[in-house]
C-alpha cells in the first residue's frame, strides 16, 4: 500500500480508503449479507487500507463497521464519520428552521461512537452541506463541533460537499476560505475534473487533507450507463458528436498497464498531488482487490489525462452519478 500525508492532521493514510456510503452502503443497497460486508472490511485492512469512511446517515453502516472491526486495534485505522446538519437537503430555502440543533449534533456523535464501538473518531465531517446552507451550518455547528472536539469525541473536523447539488464545488471553496477544517471530501473523477482548478490546489496551499468520493460511482463502473451518459452529453451539445465512439466511449483509456475503465478512474483520481485518499464504496471483495491494484498501478498516461480534461473540463457539472 502507498500512504500519503493527510494534510494538517499529520496522519498517514492509505491512498485507497474504504467507503461505506454511496450506492452500495457496504452492500445494504444490494442485499449483501453482513458476514460478506465484514469480509470486505477485513480484506481492506489486510490490503493495507487504514482509512474507513462512514456516516450517521448510512443506514446500518456504522453498526456493521463496529462489529466488523471488533478486536482490531483502534489506533491501527483512521475512522471518519459524519453528522448531517440539514433536515432536508433538497429544501432550497435555507433557514434556521431547516437546520438540526446543537443538541442533535451531540446526540448524533454519541450514537455514532456507540454504534462504532469506540470512544472517539479521528475525523468528524459536516455531511453533504449544500452551498445555500453553508453559512448557517458553519455558524451553528462549528462552535458545537469545537466543544465536542475538546471533550475528545473526535480529533479533526472535516467538511463534505454534495455531489448532486454542487456542480461548482462552492461549499468546499467557501470552507477553504474560512480555514476551519482539517480535511474535506470532494467529488472528483475522470468525467469531473473541475476540482483541479481551485479546490485541489487551494487545499494543498492550506494543507487540508483531501478525500475523494465518487471516483467511479455508477456511470464509470457500468459500461451501459457510461454509453447512455455520453450519448446524452452529445445530444445536449455538451460534447461534439464525433468526440467519442458510441460503444465503449472511454475504452481508449484501456491500454498497456491500465486494464479497465474503473482502473483508469482510480489512477486518474489518485494522480493529483492534492489528493490524500481515494475512497472506494464497494461491498465486493473482488472489486476491492482490483481497485487497490489499480490505484497502486502505474499512473494514467499524461496524454490520456489531458484528453479527459479537454473533453470534460468544459462541462461544468458533476458527472458519473
Ligand atoms: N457527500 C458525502 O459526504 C458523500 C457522498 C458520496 C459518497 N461519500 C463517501 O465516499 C465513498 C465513495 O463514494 P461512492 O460509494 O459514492 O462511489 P464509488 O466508490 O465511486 O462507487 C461505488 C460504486 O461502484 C461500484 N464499484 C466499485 N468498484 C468497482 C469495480 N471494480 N467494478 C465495478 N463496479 C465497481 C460499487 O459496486 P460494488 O459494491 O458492486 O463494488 C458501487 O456501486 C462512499 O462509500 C462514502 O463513504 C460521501
Amino acid at each position: 500500500m502507498e500512504y500519503r500525508r493527510f494534510g494538517r492532521t499529520g496522519l498517514r493514510v492509505s491512498v485507497m480508503g474504504l467507503g461505506s456510503g454511496g450506492p452500495s452502503q457496504l452492500g445494504q443497497g444490494s442485499g449483501v449479507a453482513e458476514a460478506d460486508a465484514a469480509r470486505v472490511v477485513r480484506r481492506a485492512l489486510d490490503l493495507g487500507i487504514n482509512l474507513i469512511d462512514t456516516a450517521a446517515d448510512y443506514r446500518e453502516s456504522e453498526a456493521i463497521l463496529g462489529r466488523a472491526l471488533q478486536g482490531v486495534p483502534r489506533e491501527s485505522y483512521v475512522l471518519c464519520t459524519k453528522f448531517n446538519p440539514v433536515r432536508n437537503r433538497n429544501n432550497q430555502r435555507s433557514g434556521e428552521e431547516g437546520l438540526k440543533t446543537e443538541a442533535e449534533m451531540a446526540e448524533s456523535v454519541e450514537r455514532s461512537l456507540s454504534r462504532l464501538q469506540t470512544d472517539h473518531v479521528d475525523l468528524l465531517q459536516l455531511h453533504g452541506v449544500p452551498p445555500n446552507w453553508y453559512d448557517a451550518v458553519r455558524d451553528r455547528f462549528v462552535p458545537q463541533a469545537q466543544r465536542l472536539q475538546s471533550q475528545g469525541k473526535f480529533r479533526f473536523l472535516g467538511l463534505t460537499e454534495t455531489f448532486a447539488n454542487d456542480d461548482h464545488h462552492e461549499t468546499l471553496t467557501r470552507g477553504l476560505a474560512d480555514d476551519l477544517y482539517d480535511a474535506m471530501m470532494v467529488g472528483y473523477n475522470l468525467l469531473t475534473p473541475m476540482p483541479e482548478e481551485h479546490v485541489l490546489p487551494e487545499a494543498q496551499r492550506r494543507d487540508v487533507g483531501i478525500l475523494v468520493m465518487c471516483a467511479v460511482r455508477r456511470a464509470i463502473a457500468r459500461p451501459e450507463q457510461l454509453e447512455t451518459l455520453i450519448a446524452s452529453l452529445k445530444a445536449g451539445g455538451e460534447l461534439p458528436l464525433d468526440a467519442l465512439p458510441e460503444q465503449g466511449p472511454l475504452d481508449w483509456l484501456v491500454h498497456d498497464a491500465i486494464p479497465s475503465v474503473p482502473a483508469a478512474a482510480y489512477a486518474f483520481a489518485a494522480g493529483h498531488p492534492g489528493v490524500s485518499c481515494v475512497l472506494t464504496g464497494t461491498a465486493n471483495v473482488r472489486h476491492l482487490e482490483d481497485n487497490v491494484a489499480s490505484i497502486l498501478g502505474p499512473p494514467l498516461p499524461e496524454a490520456d489525462r489531458e484528453r479527459l480534461v479537454e473533453l470534460f473540463g468544459p462541462i461544468r457539472r458533476n458527472l458519473g452519478n
